[in-house]
């Protein structure tokens, strides 16, 4: 089993990345092969809506985003971690999630699989926020959820954290991480 895990942080070894990390740990205590991509080390232009992918089912722009696709394809399990920015996945995510417009080409208007083949894939979404208030995460969930529905993944889980701002306080939580690592075996399990 291959679990691809996607980091939208913009601060490297940050919380995001802390929990990331721990998921895919846990991932590979129970035999997943897993890949780390780090959003902000790749060079993805946002959509430019020009919908050539509504008859190709491919996105005509030649970036790192590319890769991506083919990380998605070969992935059993997607983690998709991102901190909130602005209430939402911040805008290194969002020009990813918007660039899958070509899978929603390919599944709603070519039907044809989005990702290649007919798997139903897993999905878990991993956040994090500063502020600690009702609703904080639901922007960036409806977001995912859209995402994971247009790539035939299951939205099988989420593991979110208010309250956490500075660099590494994910760390300073007792639980935190050991629940990011049960999230990761779990994953595989299901
Ligand atoms: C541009 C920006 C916008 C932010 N917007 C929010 C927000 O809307 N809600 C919130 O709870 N935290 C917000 N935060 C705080 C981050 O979510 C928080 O610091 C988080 O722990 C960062 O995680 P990281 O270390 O993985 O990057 C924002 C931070 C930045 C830099």
């Amino acid at each position: 089993m291959m679990v691809l895990g996607i980091s939208g942080s913009p601060r490297l070894l940050g919380n995001t990345d802390q929990l990331l990390a721990e998921v895919l740990r846990g991932a590979r205590s129970e035999g997943a092969e897993t890949k780390t991509i780090t959003v902000c080390d790749l060079d993805i232009a946002p959509c430019q809506h020009c919908d050539s992918c509504l008859r190709t089912g491919e996105c005509k722009i030649n970036d790192d985003m590319q890769s991506v696709y083919s990380a998605m394809e070969d992935a059993d399990a997607i983690v998709l971690a991102s901190p909130l920015h602005f209430m939402g996945v911040t805008a290194q995510m969002k020009a990813l999630i918007d660039r899958c417009q070509s899978r929603w080409a390919r599944k709603y208007r070519l039907k044809v699989p989005p990702l290649g083949d007919k798997r139903r894939r897993q999905g878990l979404f991993v956040s994090v926020g500063g502020r600690d208030v009702a609703n904080l995460f639901d922007g960036a969930r409806a977001t995912v959820k859209a995402l994971f529905a247009t790539l035939d993944v299951d939205y099988s889980g989420e593991l979110l954290f208010a309250g956490i701002d500075e660099a590494g306080a994910i760390a300073r939580h007792a639980t935190t991480l050991k629940l990011a690592y049960q999230a990761g075996r779990k994953l595989v399990r299901a």
